[in-house]
């Protein structure tokens, strides 16, 4: 298997680049727009095929290069079936698979950052979008975000998984790269709490800015960043 973490800057948003050591055949989950020269440079050296696109939900804070990568490779953009662009070819249920050559990736519907906020489970990783993040967790006060759902989602959901699960989240501000699930239960301290009330308490006090990029990024990648 094939597995790389890149990184935009501007948004702090990390980007994963999947591919099967046998078929060739690869995904990318949450490619930025900013970065599409950087994923063509990468795909061709490494002479790998791309199937799927997948974003973890709909971004507030960058452009997907989900239709530019359609446009030049012919994958297939999926998302959860909550997500509003009518551009996605793929709509993912909960626990339905994307499966490449030897690889798949199990969708788990996590809501709470937003409403259409899935993760997604490969054998000993899990790419967490913005449910959890590392040492804190996505902000639930704008688009049918809801800290209640992400408390069921986080508690009942990402931190049933094995604790060595690997959690690759789709930021990091602070220079983490990769966690585990164990290690988020002890030292991630939003998710020290002891009821669902308490989450929310916490969630609805943060008062953090809109993101900059909200009101281009978010109809943008309502047509998959077209
Ligand atoms: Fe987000």
């Amino acid at each position: 298997m094939l597995f790389r973490q890149l990184f935009d800057p501007k948004s702090c948003t990390y980007t994963y680049l999947i591919a099967s050591g046998q078929g060739r055949e690869a995904l990318l989950i949450d490619p930025v727009r900013d970065r599409m020269n950087l994923y063509q440079q990468l795909l061709d050296e490494l002479q790998v095929k791309l199937l799927f696109v997948v974003d973890t939900h709909t971004h507030a804070d960058h452009i997907t290069a989900s239709g530019l990568l359609r446009q030049q490779y012919g994958c297939d953009i999926a998302m959860g079936e909550q997500a509003p662009a009518e551009c996605i070819s793929l709509r993912l249920k909960e626990a339905e698979t994307l499966n490449l050559d030897g690889i798949s990736l199990k969708a788990l519907y996590t809501p709470g950052h937003t409403n259409d906020s899935f993760s997604f489970l490969m054998n000993d990783r899990v790419f967490t979008g913005d449910t959890l993040l590392i040492r804190a967790t996505g902000r639930t006060d704008f688009q049918q975000g809801d800290a209640y759902k992400q408390y069921d989602s986080l508690f009942n959901k990402l931190l049933k998984l094995p604790e060595e699960t690997l959690v690759y989240p789709a930021h990091d501000y602070n220079g983490m790269t990769v966690s585990t699930i164990g290690e988020e239960k002890r030292f991630n301290p939003r998710l020290q709490v002891s009821s669902a009330e308490e989450y929310a308490n916490i969630m609805n006090q943060l008062n953090l800015a809109k993101p900059t990029m909200m009101d281009v990024a978010v109809p943008a990648n309502l047509k998959c960043g077209l």
